[in-house]
């Protein structure tokens, strides 16, 4: 449980990696982020404060934490040739496909590879993301539906200030609700980090090349948009408005998704490291039930979850394969009870996972761990005689 493993000498051509960022123990269902219970985190922190334990390894004081939000704030205008790029997408484009191009082309703008062992400029790098990601994540949404791009507004918190990037237009200001705000903030800090998920291996292995940090962040965006990964927000919320609309017959589609015959997966159950409750679900899933009620929102969808997840649990096939709600499975119906339109639940996961995928990057490239080359088992044919 001290979360040390003894790694093979192999390691460094493995593709695995040694990190003292996040804890996980499927097994158990433990999280910790630099040592601290993820339940604890998510009660008694915020977004901000959970993203500086992330990436500089110690909680902040408060004049630190005060500062952070401050240095953030400088970073937050973008380019205005930005916007040239974003027209030249269609508003049907996905929003993770557009803000996968907009963080590469912030490569453009700051071409110059961080020195990560120069502190004030690697701090200095890390605002500048935290600032530019989350002001062109919703610029993909504006764009969507086609909309003004909205700007940051320096008087406000970084939470409050994604609504407002998102909803507020020029027929009048963004009416913050401090519930709304809260529980945005919670579940950005249930996906800031999760040790070496696929997106976040992403971004280490194409930083390991020397790639700058937004070109990483970039890969890791598109590592993301995949339904296995964090695509799979977006088609829980699919699954369970189809299984609403074909009548709510929850024991059909858990039928579907045992049948080998079809492709059809549980969307939002299952690991590939939990082989125990997932425990951001379990905070998730208490707070869209608070949500909701305080809200006064009554959606059905929830009920299906519920009653799917309580099929699932009691089914032979899923306790067998220790298949449990992950992390997915109830976000969406937060996001949705927030008015986040469902192609951009991904992008509501990767605005949570960028502290994570800077932090790792970070500690890859203080490392000094070598150009990412895992090797393979040959199975292919033996040496043949080149002839006609
Ligand atoms: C995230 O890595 C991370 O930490 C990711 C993440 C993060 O924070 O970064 O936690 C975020 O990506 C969560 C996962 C979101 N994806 C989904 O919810 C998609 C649905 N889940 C599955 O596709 C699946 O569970 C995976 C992809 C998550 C894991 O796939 P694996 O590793 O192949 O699952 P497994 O080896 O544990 O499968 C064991 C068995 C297999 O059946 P058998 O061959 O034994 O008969 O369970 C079956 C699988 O077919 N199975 C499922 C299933 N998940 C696994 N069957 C039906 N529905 C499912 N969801």
């Amino acid at each position: 449980a001290s979360g040390l493993i003894t790694l093979d000498p192999g390691y460094k051509n493995s593709g695995s990696c040694k990190s003292g960022i996040t804890f996980l123990d499927g097994e158990l269902g433990i999280l910790r982020y630099r040592g601290y219970a993820i339940e604890d985190l998510a009660e008694k922190s915020n977004f901000l404060e959970v993203s500086y334990l992330i990436i500089f390894g110690e909680l902040p004081t408060a004049a630190q934490l005060h500062q952070f939000e401050e240095d953030i704030r400088k970073y937050t205008l973008v380019n205005e040739e930005m916007k040239n790029i974003i027209d030249g997408f269609p508003k049907t484009a996905h929003p993770m496909g557009v803000l996968s191009a907009l963080t590469s082309a912030l490569t453009a703008f700051n071409p110059k590879s961080v020195n990560v062992d120069n502190s004030a400029e690697m701090y200095e790098a890390v605002c500048k993301t935290m600032g530019k990601f989350l002001v062109i994540a919703t610029w993909t949404y504006r764009k969507s539906m086609g909309f003004p791009l909205n700007y940051y507004d320096n008087t406000k918190g970084y939470v409050e200030n994604f609504m407002r990037l998102m909803f507020e237009l020029p027929t009048g200001p963004y009416a913050a609700n401090p519930v709304v705000i809260n529980a945005l903030d919670k579940l950005f800090i249930l996906h800031a980090d999760h040790e070496q998920n696929c997106s976040t291996s992403t971004v280490r292995m194409v930083g390991s090349s020397h790639a700058g940090l937004f070109a990483s962040i970039s890969a890791g965006v598109s590592a993301l948009w995949g339904p296995l990964h964090g695509g799979a927000n977006q088609a829980v919320l699919e699954m369970l408005e189809e299984i609403y609309k074909t009548g709510g017959d929850a024991e059909k589609y858990l039928a579907k998704a045992k049948d080998k015959n079809d492709p059809f997966r549980l969307m939002g159950f299952g690991h590939r490291v939990y082989k125990n409750f997932d425990p951001r679900a379990k905070i998730i899933k208490k707070a869209a039930d608070e949500v909701l009620g305080t809200l006064g929102v009554q959606d059905p969808i929830l009920d299906i979850a519920k009653k799917l997840e309580a099929a699932a649990l009691e089914d032979d096939y899923f306790k067998s394969r220790n298949l449990y709600p992950n992390v997915d499975f109830y976000s969406g119906i937060i996001y949705r009870a927030l008015g986040i339109p469902t192609d951009m639940f991904t992008v509501m996961f990767a605005i949570g996972r960028l502290p994570g995928w800077i932090a790792q990057w970070k500690e890859m490239r203080e490392n000094k761990e070598p150009i990412g080359r895992p090797r393979q088992v040959y199975v292919g044919h033996p040496l043949r005689e080149f002839k006609r």
